[in-house]
């Protein structure tokens, strides 16, 4: 069985079966045009031979293959697929299907978007992170002079297609990576779920499916209610503001980068040590959420400087008007948007966050 959550103009599947949803909609909708699928060598080798087996229509599917990592989110990536795309002769009725994680879906879908002003695409994730948060919500992009995510468009996929069947081949740090996105959608809009993540010892037998869904939905709820992001759906960017500068710093400077997930969160302790000093999230919440995040996420700073991560987050793009936007909780589930703490607080913020994961935190330096 599985359940669909209807955006404003698409449908996600989420279960087991969705291999034969996904058949069903390509018979529907694309036969007879030319079907093109995306996917970097890991998932060209672990999740393309599961669904090109069984769906017979993807049998003739031009396979465009990109190189996997946040680097290749990138310019030259695109340029190389759109010459693909023109080289095969795909033309505007042509389907893209983006078979991979947030960085597969954020390129495909940007070159899918822009491919002769716009062309069909369909999101298949394979990776945690990917099937919790990347895959639905229509952002897309690349990443370009160092910044994440600075060129990209809003455009909506024709469907998208969850399986937690990918998760299997998936390796386990990665699977963390997308359970940081799992708790900020607790954070933000569900103190009861965060309560039951909380009971959650280890990641091993954790059911998928509920917790996709879950995630999923608040996501898609805060999204349709707010597609272009002018004010609620900010709230969806909480952890991200030193999440993505920490990121960017780490693919400029490390061997080994973060992954997504993993600054995202450290960027979320950062941004609970903000909300308590600016909007007095209560401290004892603030331990319980650094902790569970500790919990999960160890051993990952490595050296950074924090007055680059700090030149990093004023070059956000969610900067306006010359302020950085942060987004603050008041408490679980209580979201305060455009939040402006100073430059000084920020600094400490990320300090705070750095610190090597120490067994116990002092929130009152
Ligand atoms: N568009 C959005 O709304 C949105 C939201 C959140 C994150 N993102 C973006 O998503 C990206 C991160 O995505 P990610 O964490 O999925 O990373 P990723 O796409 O780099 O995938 C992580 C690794 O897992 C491999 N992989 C993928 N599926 C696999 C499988 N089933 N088995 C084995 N290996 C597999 C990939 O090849 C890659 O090496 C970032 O660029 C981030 O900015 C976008």
């Amino acid at each position: 069985m599985s359940t669909i959550i209807r955006s404003s103009s698409y449908e996600i599947f989420i279960g087991n079966d969705t291999f034969i949803q996904l058949e069903k909609f390509l018979l529907k909708h694309y036969s007879g045009r030319k079907i093109f699928i995306l996917v970097d060598e890991n998932t060209n080798e672990k999740c393309l031979p599961f669904i090109s087996e069984r769906i017979s229509m993807l049998k003739d599917a031009v396979v465009l293959q990109m190189e996997s990592g946040e680097k290749n989110k990138s310019l030259s990536t695109c340029e190389e697929l759109w010459k693909q795309l023109t080289d095969h002769h795909a033309d505007r009725k042509s389907l893209l299907i983006n078979l991979g994680g947030g960085v597969v879906g954020d390129v495909g879908g940007f070159v899918a978007a822009t491919y002769m002003r716009g062309i069909d695409f369909i999101n298949i994730p394979t990776t945690l992170l990917a099937m919790v948060d990347a895959s639905a919500g229509g952002k897309n992009g690349i990443n370009f002079s160092g910044l994440k995510n600075q060129v990209g468009t809003f455009t909506k996929p024709a469907a998208v297609f969850i399986s937690p069947f990918f998760l299997k081949t998936l390796a386990e740090r990665e699977i963390k990576s997308g359970f940081a996105e799992v708790i900020k959608h607790a954070l933000i809009a569900d103190a009861e779920k965060w309560e039951e993540l909380r009971q959650l010892n280890s990641l091993a037998d954790v059911n998928w499916i509920k917790i996709i869904d879950h995630s999923v939905y608040i996501k898609n709820k805060i999204v349709n209610a707010d597609f272009r992001e002018r004010n609620k759906r900010k709230s969806l960017n909480f952890g991200h503001t030193i999440g993505h500068a920490l990121e960017s710093y780490s693919v400029k400077h490390h061997a080994d980068p973060l992954k997504h997930g993993e600054a995202v969160a450290i960027g979320m302790i950062g941004e609970i040590y903000l909300s308590m000093k600016h909007l007095d999230f209560p401290s004892n919440t603030a331990e319980e959420v650094i902790s569970f995040i500790q919990k999960h996420f160890v051993n990952m700073v490595a050296e950074i400087n924090p007055d680059e991560v700090l030149e990093l987050i004023h070059s956000d793009k969610k900067k306006e008007q010359s302020e950085v936007n942060f987004v603050l909780l008041k408490n679980i589930a209580d979201p305060f948007i455009n939040q402006n703490p100073s430059d000084e607080l920020v600094k400490q913020a990320i300090g705070f966050s750095l610190q090597p994961f120490k067994s116990s935190v002092d929130l009152h330096q």
